[in-house]
């Protein structure tokens, strides 16, 4: 071939498809390093690390399905559903960008063109409180451990925002912490003290169901924060918080997970944004049928079943209201807001939703909370929602719990062990 159309041809190739040639350090770099790294680094829960050209050459062909399913970075919530506040999801632009230099084989381009990703400001707390010792997680893969912290403050402030800063990154996974009534300090100390070491071990919720002494979540216990690896902390929806009597003590349930690391010491700890005022005091229902949670109503996944479809839909401003919300001023027949949602179920769960039904006001339309078409049990988010819905009376909440039961033998009903089930939304609210 004469030199000349030699020198043709690269330039024939590259004019002939319009699609951007990407490259690691100016395109692909920056959307790993602000989505990915902060659990995909040595000493993190990530199985591999993300953090240089040569480590994401490597699992290269690992990461287009997780990317193209949007199971990382894990996240959940179904975008046409409704909007949320902090939602970490990649942008569509993103997953283009990603997955085209992923197709056209990972280009690495100059390392002096690097482009930084965005510093996020880390948040800033008020008050740190770490566990009073250490914990070594049992040696189980998952250990679900309850640890009781005393809230030390002396007069009641509202808490507006939540965080953790785990010790032991790489065996942390998730973390939620609840607040207990000082009328039940004692009923703790004794489940405490009924389980060698520190803690208590729980799986699905802070307390187990028939601990003596103790009502149950929503009522003498409340969901304060959770937390996963990501960001240090969120704060809670703006103008909003949960009020902390003195006297109170926190339960911390704390899920370790050994995948990537063995056993050894652990001493986190949780923090708390604080307010002596509040636009809007906030608290959080726990809505399900009670009569599953009582026993009267059965919640029955079949033995074998692939696709358990368990539904409970209900106006909860006509009849529990009061009970959960009265400490914030609400009685029954008042309207409510729902400011964020957090869904709960456990290993057989596959998907669940919560809608908001518009009985009471037809010329307004219903309104899709939250879906979450692929449940990861070990990917407990919550979802403040950027528009707060108001729920007037005589409208209906219908939440929706699927469960894959296929490879069981026998049938699963509602409770708080490993083997049990639960279909719960937890509401965080306020007044109009
Ligand atoms: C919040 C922490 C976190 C973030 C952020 C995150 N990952 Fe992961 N990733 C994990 C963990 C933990 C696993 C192990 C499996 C699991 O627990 O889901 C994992 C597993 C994976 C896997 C293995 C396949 C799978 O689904 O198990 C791939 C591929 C992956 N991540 C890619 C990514 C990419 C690409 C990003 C950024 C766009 C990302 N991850 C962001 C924590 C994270």
């Amino acid at each position: 071939m004469p030199r000349v159309l030699l020198l043709l041809v690269p330039v024939l190739l590259l004019s002939a498809c319009d699609v951007p040639a990407y490259d690691y350090y100016v395109d692909a770099k920056p959307i790993i390093d602000a989505n990915c790294v902060t659990c995909h680094q040595d000493g993190n829960i990530g199985p591999f690390a993300l953090t240089t050209y040569d480590e994401v050459k490597t699992v290269a062909e690992l990461l287009p399905p997780s990317i193209e399913a949007d199971t990382m970075p894990p996240w959940g919530a179904n975008p046409e559903c409704n909007d949320y506040l902090h939602d970490s999801s990649l942008t569509a632009q993103d997953k283009e960008i990603l997955l085209t230099w992923l197709d056209q084989g990972v280009a690495p381009g100059d390392p002096t063109t690097a482009v930084k990703a965005d510093e996020v400001e880390p948040m800033t707390f008020d008050l740190t409180l770490p566990l009073p010792e250490p914990y070594t997680p049992n040696g189980q893969l998952d250990d679900y451990r309850c640890i009781l912290v005393d809230w030390p403050l002396e007069e009641a402030k509202y808490a507006v925002g939540f965080g953790v800063t785990p010790d032991r990154t790489d065996l942390v996974h998730h973390v939620v912490a609840y607040i207990a009534d000082p009328s039940i300090k004692d009923a703790l100390e004794e489940l405490d003290a009924s389980d060698p070491g520190l803690g208590y071990s729980c799986f699905g919720a802070p307390t187990p169901q028939d601990t003596p002494g103790v009502i149950g979540l929503g009522v003498d216990q409340r969901w304060l924060g959770q937390w996963a690896p990501g960001p240090t902390g969120r704060p809670f929806p703006p103008g909003t918080g949960i009020l902390i009597e003195p006297g109170s003590t926190m339960i911390v349930q704390m899920h370790y997970n050994t995948a990537t690391a063995d056993p050894s010491p652990d001493q986190s700890s949780f923090e708390v944004q604080l307010a002596d005022e509040v636009d809007k005091p906030a608290t959080v229902i726990p809505f399900l049928d009670f009569g599953w949670a009582l026993g009267s109503v059965p919640m029955t996944i079949p033995a074998g079943a692939a696709d358990a479809v368990i539904t409970h839909e209900q106006d909860i401003s006509n009849s529990t209201l009061d009970w959960f919300a009265g400490t914030i001023g609400l009685e029954n027949g008042d309207p409510f807001v729902v400011q964020e949602v957090f869904f709960h179920m456990h290993t057989l769960g596959a998907a669940g939703r919560l809608d908001h039904k518009r009985v009471a006001n037809p010329t307004s339309d219903d309104q899709c909370l939250l879906d979450l078409p692929r449940w990861d049990f070990n990917w407990q988010n919550s979802y403040q929602l950027q528009e707060p819905r108001r729920v007037d009376p005589g409208d209906t909440l219908q939440i929706e719990c699927r469960f894959d039961n296929s490879d069981g033998g026998s049938e699963v009903g509602f409770g708080d062990g490993t083997f049990d089930e639960m279909c719960l939304a937890i509401l965080y609210v306020t007044g109009i």
